[in-house]
């Protein structure tokens, strides 16, 4: 950032810079590494789904490369349920009406804010069956559409750091379960609670190395 230049070649004012920090850290750090404490969560709750991750990610057949790693299907899969489950961030960022509209039925008037409940959106039944169990085989069965699935907002003003935080996600996650045995360290399930705009574990995810 320090060495960006513009079209007209300035660089970023002090207070720019700031501002460039402060995103990454609120809008990109803290999201990203909730949604890795969700997904380790979920992981080590469910045998099941561990050791099928793990074999997945030490087939000797797999490829050490980021990139390959970052594709694999069932690491894929439990990524997007957990992101479904405890979306990191439960709502959009909010859309102002510039007219009097409605929506499914609802009068909204002109200059209301309104926002998506991404975590609402992430239990409806009708889309998800069973939408409190962590199962992600649904993510294998079939595609979910970007008005279903929701994790990272929607249209242009999108999460612009979707991409990063996905690979991050599953990069984090694979490298945890190929170099160590996991278990839950907890005699009590985890409780989301909200951190400012973020949905968080309330008291950490306590993992313990088993191997
Ligand atoms: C798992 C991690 C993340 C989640 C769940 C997440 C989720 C979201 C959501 C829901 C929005 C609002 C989108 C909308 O209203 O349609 C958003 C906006 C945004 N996110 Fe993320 N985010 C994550 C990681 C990141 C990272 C790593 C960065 C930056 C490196 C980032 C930068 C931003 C920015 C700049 C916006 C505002 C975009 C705009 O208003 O045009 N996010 N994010």
């Amino acid at each position: 950032m320090l060495t960006a230049r513009d079209e007209d070649g300035n660089a970023m004012e002090e207070d720019e810079l700031h501002d460039e920090l402060i995103t990454l850290l609120i809008a990109g750090h803290e999201t990203t590494a909730n949604s890795v404490a969700w997904a380790m969560y979920w992981i080590a709750q469910d045998a099941d789904v561990r050791d099928r991750l793990v074999a997945e990610l030490r087939d000797p057949a797999v490829q050490t490369d980021p990139a390959d790693l970052a594709r694999r299907p069932y690491l894929t899969a439990v990524c997007n349920e957990a992101l479904r489950l405890y979306p990191s961030a439960m709502m959009s960022v909010p859309r102002r009406t510039t007219e009097a509209t409605e929506i499914l039925g609802y009068p909204v008037p002109a200059n209301a804010n309104v926002y998506a409940c991404i975590y609402i959106a992430h239990r409806n039944p009708k889309v998800y069956p069973d939408p409190l169990r962590f199962n992600p085989d649904r993510f294998l069965d079939r595609q979910y559409s970007p008005y279903e699935f929701i994790p990272f907002g929607g249209g242009v003003r999108r999460c612009l750091g979707e991409a990063l935080a996905v690979f991050e996600l599953r990069l984090v996650v694979a490298t945890i379960l190929r170099e160590f045995a996991v278990e839950y360290a907890d005699d009590q399930p985890e409780r989301p609670v909200r951190r400012g705009v973020n949905l968080t574990p309330e008291r950490g995810v306590h993992l313990k190395r088993t191997a």
